[in-house]
């Protein structure tokens, strides 16, 4: 063993002292036989690669394709990290000689399609990242050599369906990661074979009903996320795993579960419904184990109705997490502390008021948990299902159809020709949610149109003929979160018709005519909840001071008008924006201090293509750690102000601007070489030096030396020899001192730390969308 230790460190230290083992842009630790290549926009894995290195980083490159048999030098790694390598593609065989890497990082890339073979030859494989990519695609067997993989993640991509077998061959693994897709449908077998998985993350998805089949074959799950999907209700039976013991269904739009949607899930101690909209729960039988019953977020009602679960989880020592939204005497009581005897209705006539608000045109008298009925009545050409979902699109209907079931949550009326939409055109829809009305030739709404519709929550009105909204348009819809009017002729920012809708928290109207911004016309005090406000795509030139005042706004699409300036004084009252774009406008000088007013808050700034000649050396003042994401392409930009004070940057684009190489330039050049990020720059002056990369040009080795930091952070060699060699030579000093990429953990530390406190955004991004 001893003997044998020693054969590869003289091996090695032989190794090490031939030149050219460590590749020229690679940092190698030959005690720890590993190799770092970071962000040097490396387009194929370093031909020169030690055969005995162990562990590869070969982070934010630019390989694009990963050709088959990559990395067939390299034979003895068992971690290799790719992550942020722009690859589109992993060819079949790609990895077949890494028999024994245990750790593939794929994360951060552009894969599309995993094929047959992409992963063949890793059969050591223990851990596989691929999330955040745009994977659509698991073609059959892509796993199936996989046979030690314990964790799959798959999270963010874009996989939509889930076919038979998709996972076969994964024998051992124990965790697999699917949040964060758009999935919304998973095929009866979907995780067949897989016999041994114990943890399930389906969140962030978009599956309206609960798998129940597919759930059956992963037989060894304890614990399933499935949050975050838009689920409205869950039928008897709906969960049937035997060994199950979390089950997470939280922040959906759960209205209604059956009290034996659980019963055959016998082990499950913790469940968790926060964030729904059920009012009432029966007691769920089943499971006997049943220790924690989150019922946090949903609009509980403590009447007689809630006795029967209150009473059952007291016997049965179930915690009941929440509160009681009403009546008002009990409102916000922890449900945990209400006694049984005062969960009452205080007279009959009471209760059936409070059931018919709760029921509306439901006339059977029955309990508001009842299941929905399985003939549902429905108007002529729409199609109505027990899902409470109704659909008449493109049917050709001139008004809109009455009786909808009263149940009804997502109702899609999108390409009929309703031109107008008279006062109260939605009669008996209170339990609408979602509201299709795309494409539909409107160019008038009457006040009151949607009066009925007190849960409406989403509201499409996009590619229609509105050139003005009546004041009283939106009234009687005061849930209203999300309001879609893009494309269509509005001239002014429809104010006071917003003015009557408190909770609205992202407002579309791209692809309109607005010229204007002016005080008040939007942000006013009645909508003080918007956060996202989507304008691209209008005529905008002015933007008055006070036109965008507002604690909340997070997001500010503001690319494609016909902006001259940065609206800097307008920006003054808006401490809490953390994305802007400014694309696409014409400005073609950025003065200083011009973000100073959201400096401490703003996270992503674009500025493409606006004609952008000079930008003041304190344009960028303020910004700091915060900013994330900085994007100047296509402008004509000759100068850009100091970057360095933006460490904190995953995403720079500088591309197409004609910069001129030459000393005052020196600071951005020793920055590019600092950073762990590939920033692409070009040259454009002086003409010999036309289309260079900035990060090649060798004139600035001749710069004085006085404009050198007074920290030795990083050295440019200033030999003037160097100047006729087509390619500096980087010192081994800036080669080494790659800062590693931010942990995420880090980042979010350093966002704690700044001064400003934020206010939360309200979590309803995801919940409920139908
Ligand atoms: C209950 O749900 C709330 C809201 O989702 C969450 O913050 C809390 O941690 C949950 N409690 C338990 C014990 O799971
Ligand atoms: C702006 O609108 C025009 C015409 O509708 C369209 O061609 C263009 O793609 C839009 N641009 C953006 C950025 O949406
Ligand atoms: C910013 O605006 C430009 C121009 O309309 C667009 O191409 C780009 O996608 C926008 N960026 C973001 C992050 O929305
Ligand atoms: C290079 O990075 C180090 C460490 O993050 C920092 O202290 C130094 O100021 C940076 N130098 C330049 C020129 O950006
Ligand atoms: C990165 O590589 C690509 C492809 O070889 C090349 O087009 C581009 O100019 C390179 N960028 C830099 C900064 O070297």
């Amino acid at each position: 063993m001893h003997f044998y230790t020693a054969a590869v460190v003289l091996l090695m230290l032989a190794l090490c002292l031939e030149a050219g083992k460590c590749p020229r842009v690679c940092s190698c630790d030959s005690t720890k036989l590993t190799v770092t290549c970071l962000g040097k926009n490396l387009t194929e894995v370093p031909p020169s690669l030690d055969e005995i290195t162990v562990k590869l980083d070969l982070r934010n490159n630019n390989l694009q394709v990963l050709p088959r048999g990559a990395f067939v030098l390299t034979p003895y790694l068992t971690h290799l990290n790719l992550q942020r390598c722009n690859i589109i593609k992993v060819t079949e065989g790609a990895f077949r000689t890494l028999g024994r890497v245990v750790s593939l990082n794929l994360a951060y890339n552009k894969i599309d399609i995993l094929y047959q073979e992409s992963f063949d030859g890793l059969s050591s494989l223990k851990e596989l990242h691929l999330d955040h990519n745009r994977v659509e695609e698991v073609q059959p067997g892509a796993f199936s050599q996989l046979g030690f993989l314990n964790m799959l993640t798959l999270t963010h991509n874009q996989l939509v369906y889930i076919p038979n077998m998709a996972f076969q061959g994964l024998h051992n693994v124990k965790w697999l990661r699917l949040s964060h897709n758009s999935l919304n449908n998973l095929a009866p077998e979907a995780f067949a074979g897989l016999f041994t998985l114990s943890r399930l993350n389906l969140d962030h998805n978009e599956l309206q009903f609960f798998p129940t089949q597919t759930m059956t074959r992963p037989r060894e799950v304890t614990r399933l996320d499935i949050s975050h999907n838009p689920m409205t209700y869950l039928g008897e039976e709906s969960v049937s795993m035997a060994k199950l013991t979390h089950l997470y269904l939280d922040h959906m739009s759960l209205q209604d579960l059956s009290d034996k949607a659980l019963s055959r899930a016998p082990l499950l101690s913790h469940l968790d419904l926060s964030h729904n909209q059920l009012r009432y729960l029966e007691p769920l039988s089943g499971p006997k184990e049943l220790t924690t019953l989150n019922l946090t977020g949903n609009p509980v009602y403590c009447n007689c109705y809630m006795q029967p679960l209150r009473g059952w989880a007291t016997v049965g020592g179930v915690k009941l997490l929440g509160a009681c939204a009403g009546p008002p005497h009990l409102s916000d009581e922890p449900l945990q502390a209400v006694a049984t005897m005062d969960l009452r209705c205080r007279s009959r006539v009471e209760a059936m008021k409070e059931m018919l608000e709760e029921e509306d045109e439901s006339t059977d008298g029955s309990p508001p948990t009842a299941k929905p009925k399985q003939k549902v009545k429905c108007p002529v050409n729409c199609d109505c299902d027990v899902t409470q979902h109704a659909t008449c699109e493109g049917q050709g209907h001139t008004k809109v159809p009455r009786g909808f079931p009263s149940k009804t949550q997502l109702l899609d009326l999108r390409s009929n020709h309703f031109h107008y939409l008279p006062a109260n055109s939605f009669p008996g829809t209170s339990q609408v949610v979602s509201l299709h009305l795309e494409f539909c030739k409107i160019h008038e709404i009457e006040a009151g149109a949607f009066r009925a519709m007190q849960n409406l929550f989403y509201l499409y009105l996009s590619d229609n003929d509105l050139t003005s909204l009546d004041p009283g348009a939106f009234s009687g819809i005061p849930e209203l979160t999300y309001l879609h009017l893009e494309g269509n002729r509005l001239a002014q920012l429809p104010g006071s018709a917003l003015a009557v809708l408190p909770n609205l928290f992202v407002i579309h109207l791209e692809r309109n005519v607005i010229s204007k911004l002016e005080p008040a016309g939007l942000l006013s005090s009645a909508t003080p909840k918007l956060r996202e406000l989507y304008l691209t795509n209008n005529t905008i030139s002015t933007i008055a001071k006070g036109a965008l005042d507002s604690s909340f706004l997070g997001i500010l699409h503001l690319d494609s008008n016909q902006l001259t300036e940065v609206p800097t004084s307008a920006l003054s009252q808006a401490p809490n924006l953390e994305e802007l774009n400014l694309s696409h406008n014409s400005i073609r000088w950025v003065g200083q201090n011009a973000f100073l007013s959201v400096s401490q808050s703003l996270k992503r700034l674009f500025l493409d293509q606006m004609g952008m000649e000079k930008m003041s050396n304190d344009a960028l003042a303020g910004l700091g750690p915060g900013l994330r994401a900085l994007t100047v392409r296509g402008n004509q930009l000759e100068q850009l102000p100091d970057l360095s004070p933006l460490t904190g940057l995953e995403m720079v684009d500088l591309q197409d601007n004609p910069l001129l190489c030459d000393c005052p330039m020196l600071p951005l050049r020793r920055w590019m070489e600092n950073v762990s990020l590939e920033v692409i720059a070009s040259c454009g002056h002086p003409p010999e030096l036309k289309g260079k990369m900035v990060r090649e040009v060798s004139v600035f080795t001749s710069c004085p030396e006085s404009s050198s930091p007074p920290s030795e952070a990083v050295t440019v060699d200033p030999r003037p020899s160097n100047l006729k060699k087509p390619k500096p030579r980087l010192s081994k000093a800036s080669r080494v001192k790659l800062r590693p990429v931010k942990s995420k953990d880090k980042l979010a530390k350093s966002s704690k730390n700044q001064p400003r406190k934020k206010p939360v955004a309200p979590k309803k991004t995801k919940k409920k969308i139908l």
